[in-house]
């Protein structure tokens, strides 16, 4: 944990979710034929609600993500599953229509936002762009909503921040413009992938405030894609762990974090630096993410797990175990997990 304040949003659920995503699957395209790095993944995001996905680099979060904004390339991606977002299923909506969709009801703040800024463009007039393709304004109405949202997420001297490139802005900088650029058209759904992580812990911790403030203030709901179980304690309500392309746990954060039902997330609640950890190695689960085409049979966590017997070279079904609860471990109820908090 970075030791920040960052306010959570409202942890109360509102009865319909902003986002509800069922059995998404995503496969890549290969010469040597489709390989699956996202499996039946399932879940909701209310209203006003940051849900945390978290796992290890390679378990699909990104491909998650960029599948739901419909950004994977047709072909050499296929997508299936369904994912409603204000009722229509968003998966299945023709491009043109999606077009209007992305940036207008969800957008995504990037892994890397330094990449994702035009450096010919000054940030103001990629702002502006933005703003005019989703809405129906002057270039003078679009430049004053622009140093509004330049504002808005933090910026200093807005005005004079508008004119500049994004080479002359720090990394901290760039990423809030991209979160400006995310909120240009007030929409319903963000999602933020890894969108602290370039960054250090104080600008971290004023986005994740951001973050928090619009998601109370304006109900947007958020996906926040981390590695980093420290920042979903700090700022998520719920939160799915994610497994080599699969939801293994799914929990209220404070009921995760206190007892883990699996053990990749207790493994992962292990290795959250802590104050006390000062002369001691830091814990590591053992070995690593196995690639899509080398996919172990039945639990796919088995091969790192110190928990493993006969019965989990089977298939494991995601299970509920409680309200709001869900675990891919046929083991979980006897295997006794260390949590934290
Ligand atoms: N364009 C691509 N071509 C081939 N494989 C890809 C592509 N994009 C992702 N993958 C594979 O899909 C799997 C999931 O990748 P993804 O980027 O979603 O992981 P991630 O959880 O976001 O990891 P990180 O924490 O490193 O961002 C990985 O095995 C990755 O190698
Ligand atoms: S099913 Fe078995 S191998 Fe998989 S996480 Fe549970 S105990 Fe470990
Ligand atoms: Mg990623």
């Amino acid at each position: 944990m970075n030791g920040s304040e960052a306010v959570p949003p409202s942890a109360s659920l509102p009865a319909a979710p902003t986002l509800r995503v069922e059995n998404l699957s995503v496969y890549l395209r290969s010469p040597a034929g489709e390989v699956q790095v996202v499996r039946d993944v399932s879940f909701t995001i209310g209203a006003g609600e940051a849900v945390g996905m978290v796992g290890e680099s390679g378990s699909g979060k990104s491909v998650t993500g960029l599948a739901l904004m419909r950004l994977l390339d047709p072909a050499k991606t296929r997508v299936e599953g369904r994912a409603y977002l204000g009722g229509r299923d968003i998966l299945a909506l023709p491009e043109r229509e999606m077009r209007a969709v992305r940036g207008r009801e969800m957008s995504m703040v990037f892994q890397e936002s330094a990449t994702a800024l035009d450096p010919v463009f000054t940030v103001g007039t990629q702002l502006v762009e933005t703003i005019r393709a989703h809405r129906d304004v002057s270039v003078k109405q679009a430049r004053l909503r622009a140093i509004e949202l330049l504002d808005a997420v933090g910026i200093a001297m807005p005005a004079r921040r508008f004119g500049e490139y994004p080479h002359q802005m720090s990394g901290g900088m760039k990423q809030r413009v991209m979160i400006a650029m995310a909120l240009a058209c007030d929409p319903d759904l963000i999602i933020a992938d890894e969108p602290t992580t370039a960054v250090d812990v104080t600008i971290q911790a004023q986005i994740l405030d951001l973050l928090g403030r619009l998601s109370r203030e304006r109900g947007v709901a958020i996906l926040f894609i981390t590695h980093d179980l420290g920042v979903v304690a700090e700022f998520c309500s719920r939160a799915l762990t994610m497994y080599a392309g699969e939801v293994v746990e799914v929990a209220d954060v404070a009921g995760l974090l206190a007892a883990p039902a699996h053990p990749y997330t207790a493994g992962l609640i292990r290795a959250i630096p802590r104050a006390d950890d000062k002369g001691r190695d830091l814990y590591e689960i053992r070995g690593t993410v196995p690639s899509p085409t080398e996919m172990p049979g039945g639990c796919r966590f088995r091969p790192r797990c110190d928990h493993a017997g006969d019965v989990c070279g089977n298939e494991q079904a995601l299970v509920t175990i409680a309200s709001e609860r869900k675990v891919r471990c046929v083991r979980s109820s006897e295997i006794e997990f260390e949590g934290v908090g």
